[in-house]
């Protein structure tokens, strides 16, 4: 049986860690089904990991359902999550309500994720809900206002904790079924989890978050750069460099092929 919004709800109550990673392609998204991921994220970083941007603002709706399309043919067993990306939910619910309803009938995304909890945006998440699409929620560092904020880490001071704190909560009463809390202090992404009875799920926000998600080229040591607080846990760009200079040498010293 897949992994379900409503079962996320379950395992925080149960205590059970959430692991969460992004895909972007067919080969990756099936090893992580199949490693037992919980949840694959098709994040908006793919601009950046898949298709050479700096920033996840110049990436398209039909560039997202053209990658989730690709994981979702892989993804048998996780709940699968797409991005919404930047101004294709901001602009009015009936936007946002359009992109979401594209991303679950064309690519077949079992929820969507979006960025912010100010007023407008929980009232999105509301409306969305009402129309039967899950939502997983996302604040603290919102990558598509960098242009706004920076890549900074957000929530240091009491007011702007305050007002992130609201913002979780203001996501949970419109019907999110889950948050990312991303690049904020521990202790206020641990008061965000302790007030909220849906799940976080952290990146760069301590240890106390019901889950973790990362992306997955950080995690794999493929991208040239990663935030301090990613992990590697194999250094695959190194492990390609090497695999492929051995071809080369093979094939331009004639070892390769072998008759
Ligand atoms: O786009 C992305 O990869 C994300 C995760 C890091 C949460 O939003
Ligand atoms: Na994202």
């Amino acid at each position: 049986m897949p992994v379900t919004p409503q079962q996320l709800i379950q395992w925080k109550q149960q205590g059970r860690t959430i692991v969460a990673l992004t895909a972007w392609d067919y080969g990756f998204a099936q090893i992580l089904d199949q490693s037992g991921v919980d949840v694959i994220l098709v994040g908006d970083s793919l601009a950046m990991v898949a298709l050479g941007y700096e920033t996840t603002l110049p990436v398209t709706l039909d560039e997202m359902l053209h990658h989730a399309k690709a994981v979702r043919r892989a993804v048998k067993q996780a709940l699968l999550v797409v991005d919404l990306p930047f101004l294709s939910y901001q602009e009015s619910v009936q936007q946002a309500i359009h992109s979401a309803g594209r991303t679950l009938k064309e690519a077949g995304a079992q929820a969507v994720k979006l960025e912010g909890g100010y007023p407008a945006i929980a009232e999105t998440v509301a409306h969305l809900v009402r129309a039967g699409i899950p939502v997983m929620g996302h604040i603290g560092l919102t990558p598509q206002s960098v242009r706004q904020l920076g890549f900074k880490q957000q929530g240091k001071s009491p007011e702007e904790g305050e007002r992130i704190l609201s913002e979780a909560i203001a996501l949970e009463q419109a019907g999110a079924f889950s948050i990312v809390v991303e690049h904020v202090p521990a202790d206020l992404a641990l008061q965000i989890t302790q007030k909220l009875t849906i799940p976080t799920i952290g990146i760069g926000a301590g240890v106390h978050c019901d889950g973790q998600v990362l992306v997955t080229t950080d995690v794999l040591g493929l991208g040239t750069w990663k935030p301090p607080f990613a992990k590697s846990y194999v250094n695959l760009h190194e492990l390609i460099t090497q695999a492929v200079q051995n071809y080369s040498g093979e094939v331009r010293s004639r070892e390769f092929p072998e008759s």
